[in-house]
């Protein structure tokens, strides 16, 4: 009888069932970002993903990630490599990408699909198109039943042939895609060239659905960031033991972040900050500086943040050493518990 009594008021909503695996209530773009608050990019590069890839990512990581102060991993997913000639992903990668969704929710933690395959995408968009629909068609039916903790990211940094244009041409089709199964769940998208903040206003984002939270990518300026980076053009590759922190330097953050802000307020969506980081070979005090900077902006903003990254590059967990980058969690999250205890 009490069982009975309990699932009648749950279905009159009277009583909130909490939002587990297994159940979606809707949550407001809004609500989302103020609760997925410091996050973190994780598993991206990771031999976890390859064919009987071992993997450094265990269920240990994710609660150390959880009792740091972080609310939020962000997973990158490198999809297309494991989709076969009809576009169909591999059943071993999803079966992956269930763990990573699972043991991220038992741990409480809100956790971004954020679809990473940027560069061919951006190489071709008619390609783009064609597979990364075939990749929402499959991924977002598995999800839909989950918590509303599970949040999906259309495209990591669309750039090239994936101009203003041509993005607001495609997103819309993906959406569709997402919105046949998940017509509540909150959606991350960005601007074009990379995510920047200044591509903001060139979205034309679809006034009837409120579910959706704009995000933007920070690595500026990119020469103090990707100093030393081998990936970067080849004069920033080259740059050794640039500084950072002149008031004139915080007070950029300040004014790129306001504009943010005000773009935002205007438009009302809320933001999520998906990616920033200055790479491991900049000057330790500047990046500690930094990265403290630019988190504290972001907060004091609302915006939701992920750092760039976990592990691979920029860490903040040190695989090698079994525990946290300590100056750069520090930065992140001052008052960390994980930052007491050891030295
Ligand atoms: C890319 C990484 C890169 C990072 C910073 C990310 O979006 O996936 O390969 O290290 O940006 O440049």
């Amino acid at each position: 009888m009490l069982r009975l009594i309990l699932a009648a008021l749950m279905v009159l909503g009277l009583l909130a069932g909490p939002a587990t695996a297994g159940s979606f209530t809707p949550i407001s773009a809004e609500d989302q970002t103020t609760r997925m608050g410091r996050g973190v990019n994780i598993i991206g590069y990771d031999p976890y993903w390859q064919d009987g890839g071992k993997g450094n990512y265990e269920d240990r990581h994710f609660k150390a990630i959880k009792d740091a102060g972080f609310s939020t991993v962000r997973v990158v997913l490198f999809t297309f490599p494991h989709m076969d000639a009809q576009n169909q992903i591999s059943e071993t990668w999803l079966k992956k990408l269930d763990w990573v969704v699972d043991t991220a929710l038992k741990h409480d933690l809100n956790v971004i699909l954020d679809e990473h395959d940027f560069t061919d995408c951006s190489r071709d968009a008619a390609v783009c198109e064609t597979k990364l629909t075939a990749v929402w068609r499959q991924i977002a039916p598995r999800y839909q039943d989950r918590s509303n903790r599970v949040i999906f990211e259309i495209l990591n940094e669309p750039h090239d042939k994936l101009d203003a244009a041509t993005w607001n041409a495609l997103f819309p089709k993906v959406l569709a895609v997402i919105r046949a199964t998940n017509p509540q769940r909150n959606v991350i998208l960005g601007g074009t060239q990379w995510n920047s903040r200044n591509t903001l206003k060139d979205l034309k984002l679809p006034d009837n659905d409120l579910h959706l939270i704009a995000t933007f990518h920070y690595y500026d300026p990119f020469n103090f960031t990707h100093q030393g980076a081998s990936w970067a053009p080849p004069e920033i590759t080259a740059l050794k033991g640039l500084t950072w922190g002149s008031d004139a330097q915080r007070a950029q953050i300040d004014a790129d972040f306001d504009a943010v802000k005000a773009w935002s307020d205007a438009n009302k969506r809320p933001i999520l900050l998906g990616e920033f980081g200055a790479y491991d070979k900049a000057p330790l005090e500047s990046r500690i500086v930094w990265t403290d900077a630019v988190t504290r902006a972001a907060e004091k903003r609302g915006f939701a943040w992920t750092y760039w990254q976990f592990s691979s590059d920029f860490i903040v967990w040190d695989f090698a050493n079994d525990d946290w980058n300590r100056p750069i969690l520090g930065a992140l999250i001052p008052d960390s518990p994980a930052l007491s205890g050891k030295p």
